[in-house]
């Protein structure tokens, strides 16, 4: 039998009051999938992130996770389901320190039962040495988040959601306000999230960012798909081409 997508929206629509800002949208993001999504300011990419993330309910359509039809899906839900969320503004608290923002709200729901302080200490050490590659001796799992920078922040968020075996991680603008080197760290946690076997939805202005770590790429257009293609279907310049002509006219024909 196939193997079902992580996630598949059926027509799945929403307005707010006068403004359709989905129009019957289907959407596969497979199981070791990234998946691109681009579209112009108002396109709908944030509102259909929120649809996946529970935080807003469609007015009809689907939404389906590894096969299964989930009805009234709510934030809670999606977080059991593996979904997690990076923001750039709100990834982690400023005030806390690191290990507190790894382990935050989870210290006795991990897979390894209760922790205590020194374990999680010594484990967010490990984690940040190993996965996210920090090798500063000023940084240790104490240091508070405030003295990050946005793409270490981001790549903090990005090793946690995998560690607690995320399935499927949405990064929503992650790149906006990173510096050049920042945003090529973040790009590689993005490959991470492959190499480690999960999903991610990449949503970014900056088509560049996105050819390069998607597997796939979606063109949203005022709120309904207008195109979707595999990228090695298909060069930069041929997706820019194809870009413009939607942006144009609205369609791919
Ligand atoms: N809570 C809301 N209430 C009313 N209108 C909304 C709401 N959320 C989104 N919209 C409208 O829906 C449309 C799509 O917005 P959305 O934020 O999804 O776009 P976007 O593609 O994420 O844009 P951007 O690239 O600027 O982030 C816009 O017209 C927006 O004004
Ligand atoms: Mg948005």
């Amino acid at each position: 039998m196939e193997q079902p997508y992580r996630l598949e929206l059926r027509n799945v629509s929403k307005s707010f009051g006068e403004v359709q800002s989905l129009r019957n949208v289907d959407l596969r993001v497979g199981m070791n999938e990234v998946v691109g999504l681009l579209g112009d300011n108002g396109a709908g990419k944030s509102t259909l992130i929120k649809i996946i993330t529970g935080y807003h309910q469609p007015d009809s359509g689907e939404i389906i996770f590894a096969g299964q039809k989930v009805d009234n899906l709510t934030v809670a839900k999606a977080r059991a389901l593996g979904v997690e969320t990076v923001y750039q503004e709100r990834a982690l608290a400023d005030q806390q320190t690191l290990w507190r923002n790894i382990f935050m709200g989870r210290e006795i729901t991990g897979r390894f039962g209760f922790l205590n302080t020194k374990q999680i200490r010594a484990e967010t050490e490990r984690l940040m040495r190993g996965e996210l590659g920090f090798t500063s001796s000023a940084v240790s799992a104490s240091s508070e988040i405030v003295g990050f920078s946005g793409g270490e922040k981001q790549g903090v968020a990005i090793v946690r959601a995998l560690y607690f075996q995320a399935e499927l991680i949405i990064l929503d603008e992650p790149t906006m306000g990173l510096a050049l080197s920042e945003t090529r760290k973040l790009l590689n946690f993005v490959r991470d999230i492959k190499r480690a076997g999960k999903s991610a939805i990449f949503i970014d202005h900056n088509v560049f960012h996105v050819f390069d770590v998607a597997d796939r790429i979606v063109l949203l257009d005022r709120g309904a798909v207008a195109g979707e293609f595999r990228k090695d279907e298909l060069t930069l310049d041929q997706l820019l081409e194809k870009m413009h002509h939607v942006a144009e006219t609205g369609s791919l024909d």
